[in-house]
């Protein structure tokens, strides 16, 4: 794999509002490098979404970063003013959102809208931009790219729109794909075909890619590398096959006994114990205590560091030589 691409080092995002802020992402780090496919993963909650629109600023009103920074290619996103954001938006870095028909603007036609970021970030005209622009539906297996063209939102499927996403996504040739929970809303004919289309992208163009999902299955197939998010933080940071032989976290663990197993005919799925807290009843210590099933006194006062052997990061006091004697 290529140079790091996007770190991200120490990000905090706060809520605010008038009379509190509540921590919602405390202290994220990861890297990314050219090619690199990595997966985020944790329950609804967790901030996969919150982490991800950080990277371009694209976060609710009342989200803010309040410290951190995020190097692509060398400058620091977050020093960047709203205008050079601009350009690196929909060009070098681009997004597929979690809600593809909140994305996508009802009164203007497909092809307009894919066109836009051509026109902006290239100046090409409109013929120039319409031709580019009918090569990429057809490579995202859009059927009858010219009539579908001069189509709104509406009149398409949910696996058409998804479709679109990717087009205006990948039209500007991005480094970088954030890619938020792409095929979740679409049936699994049709998520596997997207998934397909992603992994060919990226063998063609070695785009790098963020791909965030609470589907393991989706997880395993698709990444190389992966962060397991809980309560807003990293609990677990490997390489894929290593965090489905060898997952040292309690919370990954428990990921990963609710999948259903191909051999096992159970009625019931394992899942974990209780829910995510809210972020305003955000338990001391480690977050995950309350629901872990090897807690120790310590867990419930103290946050617990990240811990790393041979490029296994895990935050848990079992893995502290200090600590893992008491259990
Ligand atoms: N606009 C907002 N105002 C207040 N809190 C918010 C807002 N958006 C998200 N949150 C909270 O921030 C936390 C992280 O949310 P985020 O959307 O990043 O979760 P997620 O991991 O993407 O979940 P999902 O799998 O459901 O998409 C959650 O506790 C959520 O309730
Ligand atoms: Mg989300």
């Amino acid at each position: 794999m290529g140079d790091v691409l996007l770190e991200v080092k120490g990000l905090h995002v706060h809520f605010v509002n008038k009379n509190n802020r509540i921590p919602a992402i405390e202290g994220v780090d990861f890297k990314i490098r050219e090619g690199e496919t990595l997966g985020i993963v944790g329950e609804s909650g967790c901030g996969k979404s919150i982490t991800s629109m950080s990277i371009l600023k694209l976060l609710p009103p009342e989200a803010e970063i309040v410290d951190g920074d995020i190097y692509f290619k060398g400058s620091d996103l977050t020093e960047l003013s709203k205008r050079q954001l601009t350009k690196i938006r929909g060009n070098a870095i681009s997004m597929i959102f979690q809600e593809p028909m909140t994305s996508l603007n009802p009164v203007y036609t497909i092809g307009n809208q894919i066109s836009e970021a051509l026109r902006y970030h290239y100046g090409l005209s409109k013929k120039q931009s319409k031709k580019r622009v009918i090569e990429m539906l057809k490579l995202v297996g859009i059927p009858a790219p010219e009539k579908r063209f001069y189509e709104y939102p509406h009149e398409l499927s949910g696996g058409m729109r998804q479709r679109i996403m990717i087009a205006m996504a990948l039209i500007c040739n991005p480094d970088l794909l954030i890619a938020d929970e792409p095929t979740t809303a679409l049936d699994v004919t049709i998520q596997a075909q997207i998934l397909e289309l992603m992994k060919s992208l990226k063998n063609d163009f070695n785009t790098s890619i963020i791909m965030i999902s609470h589907d393991l299955g989706v997880i395993a197939e698709m990444t190389d590398n992966v962060l397991v998010m809980y309560g807003g933080m990293v609990v677990e940071n490997c390489d894929v096959k290593t965090l489905f032989e060898n997952p040292l976290h309690p919370y990954t663990k428990g990921l990963l006994n609710s999948l259903p197993k191909v051999d096992e005919r159970k009625e019931e799925l394992n899942t974990i114990d209780g829910a995510v807290p809210s972020l305003s009843k955000m338990p001391a210590g480690c977050k995950f205590w309350p629901r872990c099933p090897y807690a120790m006194e310590i867990c419930k006062t103290t946050r617990p560091d990240m811990f790393e052997k041979d490029n296994h990061k895990v935050r848990c006091f079992l893995y502290d030589d200090r600590t893992k004697g008491e259990m």
